[in-house]
């Protein structure tokens, strides 16, 4: 097939991506482990329960090879091998497996993630679910789309007219025990004020959950870029606003997601307890 050459292609980008997350994925299911979640190739990293699995870094290694392939000047950063390449104003960003515990336990809620920044603003983002068959995709200005069992893409678009108190709120928690001290004091805030609390495992996951209805809202502290490039676009492109608290953009502080009209209430919420502090 042909690839973009032309920086701006945003449609070409989200081509190549998702060719690329439907590969990875492929090898994924292939290899995953079975039921056991005693593997030996199982490393720790920040924290005892921040894992990292030999198919994370095969995933990361696979989809390296086919964008240094397809585009040898552009830059990559992954969550695994951080960020390399050339000058190019075109950076992927890249998390190989989002939901690595879940993946490890067979849970269904775990995704390849790519996404493609060009000078500074992502115009492609794919969210491959892989157990579950369904794909998100998103490219800037052309609206976010779900896939689901090889059949043509659905146009999503988030909720609307949720108040805060009948809203359904996704969030994760950190790997760091301190950080989770502090996540679980403000959840316990948060859960009285809304309809409900999930916790899926994936940020990507929940972030396309937002994009589909799923959920009304997201928010969470501490993820990083690769968690959150692909499917902030989905979500935004399905009418959700992204952000950070007190006017920042998401970022590692806080990303919350939600349609405009309930993004509003729990940002004052969220902001009201200081949701963006550690122990
Ligand atoms: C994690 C997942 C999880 C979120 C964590 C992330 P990983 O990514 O997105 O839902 O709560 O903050 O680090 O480690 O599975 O790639
Ligand atoms: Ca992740
Ligand atoms: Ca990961």
């Amino acid at each position: 097939m042909a690839h973009p050459t032309d920086s701006t292609d945003a449609l070409g980008f989200l081509r190549l991506a998702e060719d690329i997350a439907r590969e990875a994925g492929e090898m994924l299911l292939a290899k995953r482990p079975g039921m056991s979640t005693a593997s030996g190739d199982i490393e720790t990293k920040s924290s005892p329960t921040d894992v990292v699995t030999a198919l994370d870094k095969a995933s990361e290694q696979l989809i390296r090879a086919r964008i240094q392939a397809a585009r040898p000047g552009d830059r990559i950063l992954g969550e695994e091998e951080g960020e390399a390449g050339g000058d190019s104003a075109v950076r992927w960003i890249v998390d190989p497996i989002d939901g690595t515990v879940n993946f490890l336990y067979g849970l269904p809620e775990w995704a390849v993630s790519i996404a493609v920044e060009v000078a500074g603003r992502i115009v492609a983002g794919v969210v491959n679910v892989v157990p579950r068959g369904e794909v998100f995709t998103a490219a800037l200005g052309a609206g976010a789309h779900l896939s689901a069992g090889g059949l043509g893409g659905e146009r999503l678009r988030c909720n609307t007219g949720v108040p805060l108190e009948r809203a359904l709120v996704a969030t994760g928690f950190g790997y760091g025990a301190g950080r989770r001290a502090v996540q679980g004091e403000v959840v316990a805030a948060v859960l009285p004020r809304v309809r409900d609390i999930r916790r899926g495992g994936s940020c990507a996951v929940d972030l396309c959950s937002v994009a589909a209805g799923r959920v009304d809202a997201y928010y969470e502290r501490g993820v990083n870029r690769w968690d959150y490039a692909a499917a902030g676009l989905v979500a935004s492109e399905a009418g959700a606003r992204m952000g950070g608290l007190n006017g920042e953009p998401a970022g590692p502080g806080l990303v919350l997601c939600a349609a405009p009209d309930l993004f509003e209430g729990l940002h004052d919420l969220l902001a009201s307890l200081d949701a963006d502090r550690d122990a």
